[in-house]
Formats: structure tokens, sequence, C-alpha cells
């Protein structure tokens, strides 16, 4: 229904939002000057110990500078007090002593069809359930167990079955007085020119409904069981309730929980927003097997102002993350922006939390990155920085995106990030053509392969031309940066944890090591602090410390990580004999790397200053030496054989 803006402005001008809000808060007297119209008080949008919630009463509104919700009455007592718009305005009107206007006929016929519609949705949601329950539903419920769907959860998402056949959602909502106008409009039904008697559309399928952001049912998702159904998913069509691109999945339920814990998360899909939940990260939705609207966007900032994005682990997640982030510059504000976590290769939420748990799961989220660097690192990998032109080009690229950005304070700051990143990135280049001649003779001198010229730490990102593929690939997988000497101090950490005992003979050497990964070195140091508090502890024991100190999401994601490098010396099992030859060498060469890329990159400035034939000499005996400092891990005699591996590599 409409109402006429004039009378809601009548409303606003009598029903001071201080007094609507200040039946759900409790004012702050220190901060509130109601002489002004200022009041504060704690934000009942999300949880907090001072207050950051603002009304105005001059202005008609509420804003929180914590969670940034914000609105008017009507707004309030929609999102706070769940009532529906009309509802808000006919309590509101009531309090301002105000008659409700005359509704028209039209209007009138108009809010009918569409509530009637929402009954329809919500008997056909309990067929679906219904279904499930009944003996057709037998090959359902076994699929759903096997996908680890418990009856909870199930319930939770309301998931149904529609029954293989034409009729029998029809005659089930015929039975109940749907109308035939009704079912065509509710798009559960096939219809249209060339279809004698319309069929139900859904037929098979494991059923997922899509609720509104009151929990209401306004279409309905499908799934195929088998392989063999030519679409996996089936979605409503658009009817009168569902708009596909201005609805997210799972809002109604995502709302609370990200209002408090400030954040919410949106994935690819069904399956994955309930693996989420299942996760506890219950603040997850999902669009609609398209690409995210702006529509979309909006709903997720005004659940949070930082919401992550977390697609699949491939080729499509990437892009679809790249298309987000093309939406959201125009849109950010000062403080709204959004995140992004990529699943590790090949990946979905789902896969992740059924191959490696929940911890694995949450930590990937955990570790989203700020638009700015998924912007800059798409940059890097889209462009080629070889010659002055391609780093012109590369320039180009960024401000073209930067000037995307409508909100001038957020672009001023972006332009001087990017700026200093750019500055950054020729540090060491006054002269980069002279400088570019000079490496490429030293790449001739020493023929080093691409692969070993890849893995120094010092190596400038114009001396070798990269195919976007692979770049794009080591994004995906969120391993852009981890080198060699980044997986030694994983497995450093890795080895004590599953052999606390190493901290017995080696705690002084483990002490002193230096991390360059500051989340890897905070571990180390409370590793240490943890040892040094409780004396004798098993592996279990110093994993429930690390758990209570808050590190639980970094140790599984180094668990994570180190399952792909497949190092068997620092698993639980492994024998303690070989377990502590690893540590040791590990830490030798550890601390000899550190060094020798120090000196790597003391050698590669010297040479950037004064071009000599010597200084070229000397950067290559550093590279040569940490060539063979890589390949030394390898090489350990006789080890593995304690446990039980003929002699085997270390790494
Ligand atoms: P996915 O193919 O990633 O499916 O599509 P999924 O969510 O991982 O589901 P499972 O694990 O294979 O069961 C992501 C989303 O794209 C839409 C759906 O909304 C789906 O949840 N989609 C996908 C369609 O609309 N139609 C399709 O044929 C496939
Ligand atoms: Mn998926």
């Amino acid at each position: 229904m409409r109402f006429p803006p004039s009378f809601l402005d009548e409303i606003r001008a009598r029903v001071p939002v201080s007094s609507v809000v200040g039946h759900t808060v409790q004012w702050d007297r220190k901060k509130t000057n109601a002489g002004r119209g200022d009041y504060w008080a704690c934000c009942p949008f999300h949880h907090e110990k001072t207050p950051s919630f603002h009304a105005d009463d001059r202005r008609g509104r509420y804003h929180c500078f914590g969670c940034k919700a914000s609105g008017d009455i009507f707004r309030f007592m929609t999102e706070k007090q769940g009532l529906s718009f009309p509802e808000a305005v006919q309590r509101l009107a009531s309090d301002a002593g105000l008659q409700m206007p005359e509704m028209t006929p039209e209007d009138v016929a108009r809010e009918q069809r569409r509530s009637t519609l929402y009954d329809v949705m919500e008997l056909a949601a309990q067929f679906f359930e219904g279904k499930l329950q009944s003996s057709d539903g037998a090959a359902a419920r076994g699929y759903l167990a096997d996908r680890g769907l418990t009856a909870g959860v199930q319930q939770g998402f309301r998931i149904g079955y529609a029954p293989a056949g034409r009729n029998h959602l029809k005659s089930y909502l015929v039975d109940k007085g749907v109308t035939g106008e009704q079912l065509v409009e509710s798009g559960l039904l096939v219809t249209g020119e060339g279809i004698a008697v319309p069929y139900d559309r859904f037929r098979d399928r494991i059923m997922f409904p899509i609720r509104d952001g009151r929990g209401r049912v306004i279409a309905f998702g499908g799934r195929a069981m088998s392989g063999d159904v030519p679409a996996k998913y089936l979605n409503s069509p658009d009817t009168t309730l569902f708009h596909k691109g201005s609805v997210l999945y799972n809002i109604d339920q995502a709302r609370a929980h990200a209002h408090e814990c400030g954040t919410v998360i949106a994935v690819e899909g069904y399956m994955d927003v309930i693996a989420m939940t299942r996760a506890g990260l219950a603040n997850s939705v999902a669009p609609l097997g398209t690409a995210l609207t702006a529509d979309q966007l909006t709903l997720m900032w005004r659940l949070a102002p930082d919401p992550v994005l977390c697609f699949d682990g491939d080729a499509a997640g990437l892009k679809a993350a790249y298309r987000a982030l093309d939406l959201a510059l125009q849109h950010l504000k000062p403080g709204q922006s959004l995140r992004f976590s990529l699943m590790p290769e090949d990946c979905d939420p789902d896969d992740l939390l059924r191959e490696k748990g929940t911890e694995a799961l949450r930590a990937i989220v955990a570790d989203a990155d700020p638009l700015v660097d998924v912007l800059w690192r798409r940059a890097l990998a889209e462009n080629d920085r070889q010659t002055p032109e391609d780093r012109a080009r590369f320039e180009v690229d960024l401000e073209h995106m930067i000037r995307q950005i409508e909100d001038g304070k957020v672009r001023t700051h972006y332009k001087a990030e990017i700026s200093s990143r750019i500055r950054a990135l020729w540090t060491g280049s006054a002269a980069p053509r002279n400088r570019r001649q000079i490496v490429a003779r030293s790449m001739q001198l020493t023929r080093q392969s691409r692969e070993h010229r890849q893995r120094f730490a010092g190596k400038r990102p114009w001396d070798t031309a990269m195919p976007a593929s692979p770049q794009l690939k080591a994004f995906a997988r969120g391993s852009t940066t981890a080198t060699a000497s980044e997986r030694r101090e994983r497995l450093i950490i890795l080895s004590v944890i599953n052999h606390p005992e190493l901290l017995a003979g080696s705690a002084e050497q483990f002490s002193e090591v230096e991390f360059a990964i500051r989340e890897l070195d905070s571990i180390r140091r409370e590793i240490l602090d943890i040892a040094a508090l409780h004396e004798g502890l098993d592996s279990a024991g110093l994993r429930h410390h690390l758990s209570e100190r808050n590190k639980a999401a970094s140790l599984a994601k180094i668990e994570t990580q180190a399952e792909r490098l497949n190092s068997w010396h620092v698993k639980s099992d492994a024998a303690f004999e070989d377990v502590r030859t690893g540590f040791e060498h590990m830490i030798a060469l550890h601390r000899k790397n550190v060094t020798l890329e120090r000196e790597l990159r003391a050698a590669e400035l010297a040479l950037a200053e004064t071009s000599s034939e010597e200084n070229l000499l000397h950067l290559n005996q550093i590279r040569e030496e940490l060539r063979s400092n890589l390949g030394e891990e390898a090489t350990i005699e006789g080890f593995g054989e304690a446990s039980g591996r003929p002699t085997d590599t270390l790494g």
C-alpha cells in the first residue's frame, strides 16, 4: 500500500524519534542534551558498552556510529520492532493522533492479493516440508543425510521435498481453496503459451524456501538429487512477491546475528549459507544464482558496514568477486566497504566444512582481505610491468578504478594509498630501464630458471612477465605471498604444537628464531608464554591454551595450509627423533635464510644505486647461496628411518 508522502511527513513532524526509540533504549544521561534534541544511548542494533547511537529530534533520524544503523521513526519500527511498513504507519499515526487516510478500492484489492499470495507460498512450504517426512521423501532424506544436514538444520531452513509427478502440489493447493489465478501468480506452476494444463514446476527436487526480510516465504529454489537432470538448481520465476535481484537468501535469519557480531557474510549458494550456519557463522546470506546486484549490496550494508564476500575458489568465484568489487567502488563511503575471502582452490564453503571442519572455514572468513588489497592485487595480476609503457598502463588502470569511487573523501584516501603502493613498487628503481638491463644480464649469467627466480624474496615484479592465469590461481589460493620461509615458519610452529616435548630441549632456539610473518610470530610468542606457565603440557593441552588465547582460528589456518605441504615430519604420529631432527634443521635453515635475505636486499639496493660488475657479482653470489639453501631442505641422511620411512625428504 502507498501512503501519501505528506501524510508520512505529518507523522514525522508530530512524533519525535527520541520518543519512539526511547521505548527500547536507555538514554545516556551524561551525553544526552534533550534541549538540543540530541540523545545518546548504547545501540539497540548491536552490542556495545559505550553509547555510540545518536537520535536527533531536529532531523527526525537516528544513527549509530558503531554499526551504522540509521533511519527515521518508520525505519526503526520495521527494523527493530519487526512491524510491516503499513503496521508501523498505523501505530505511529495513532501515536500522533492522526486518522489513517482512506485506501482506494484498488489499494485494498492489491494488498489482499499480495497477502493471500504469501499464504499460498506458506502452504506450499508446508506441503514440501511434509513430503520430506513422508514415504515419498525417503530418498531425499537420504540425500540430505549424506550431505551432513541433520534434522535440526533441515527444520531451521525449512527444507522440503517436491515429489515427482506433475500435479501433487497443484491438487494440494486447489483442495485448500487456492484459485487458478493465484496458482499462476505464485510461480509454482509451469504455465504459458502452448501449455494447455499448467503443472508443478518443482518435481523430484529438494526444496529450499526463500524468505523475505520478515521470514515470509516468497519463492523457492529446488535442487535436483542426481547429476543427469538438466538444471542442478531451479528457482522460482520473478513474481509479485519475488524479485530475484533484490532478495538475499537467509536475510531474515542472518539479520539478528549480523547486528550482534557487526558483520555479514555473502556466499554463493544455498548450501554454502547452510554450511556457514553449521560452522557458527549464522550471519550469512547468498544471492540467488546471479551476480550480486546493487540492491543486494545495499541490503548487506544495512546489516553491517563491512560485509565479507566469501566466494568459491574457482575462476567463476574470482570473477564474481571482481564484479562485486567494481560495483561496490561507486558506493564506498567513509567506513563503508567490502572485504573478500576466497576459498582454497576448487572449494566452496560447503566443501571446506566437509573436508576441513568448522575452524578452517571460520579461519578463512576471519582472514578476509580489505577491498583495497584485492583491487591492488587484481591490477598486479592483470598487467605486465616489463616496459615503461606496461608500467604506465598499470597505473592508468588503477587510476581508472579509483575514479569510479563517488565519495570524495574515500577517493582521496584511495588515491593516496595506491600512489604510495605504486611508489613502493617502483622503489629501488630510480632508473628502471638501467636496472632491468642489469637484471636481464644477471639472469643470463646465472641461467636461473623462471621457477627459481620466482622464489627469491627480493625479486622485483617486473623481472618476470607472469602470465595472468597462474597468478590468478595463486590469488585464489591466497598464496601469492607464501614464500619458502613463510612455509618453514608454519612447519616450525606445527612441529612444536604437535610435539611440545621439543620445548624441553630447544626452547631457546625457538625463542630466538626470527619470524617474518606477524601472525605466526604472535603464535610463537604465545606458545613460549604458555610453556613458561604450564610445565609438561601435551599437544592437546597446548592447543587448549592457544584457543583460550584466541589463536584457534590462526592455528586451524596453519594446519589447513600445512595439509597442502604434505609434511609428515611435523605430524603428531611421526617418531620424535625425526621430529627433532626436522625441527632443528628447519630452525638452522631459517636462521641462515633470514640473514641471507637481509643481505640480498642490501645487495639489490647497492646494485640499484651503482650498477657495477662487482655489485652484480655479489648479488648473484647471495642468490646462489639462497638457492642451494632451498635445495638443502631435501637432503638429510637417514632422515625418516625412525618413522618407518626410507630416506625421505624434509619439507
Ligand atoms: P553452486 O553450483 O555453487 O551450487 O551454485 P551449491 O550452492 O554449491 O550447491 P551444491 O553444493 O552443489 O548443492 C551456487 C548457487 O547458484 C544458483 C543457486 O542459487 C546455487 O545455490 N544456481 C546454481 C542456480 O540457480 N542454478 C543452477 O543450475 C546452479
Ligand atoms: Mn557452490
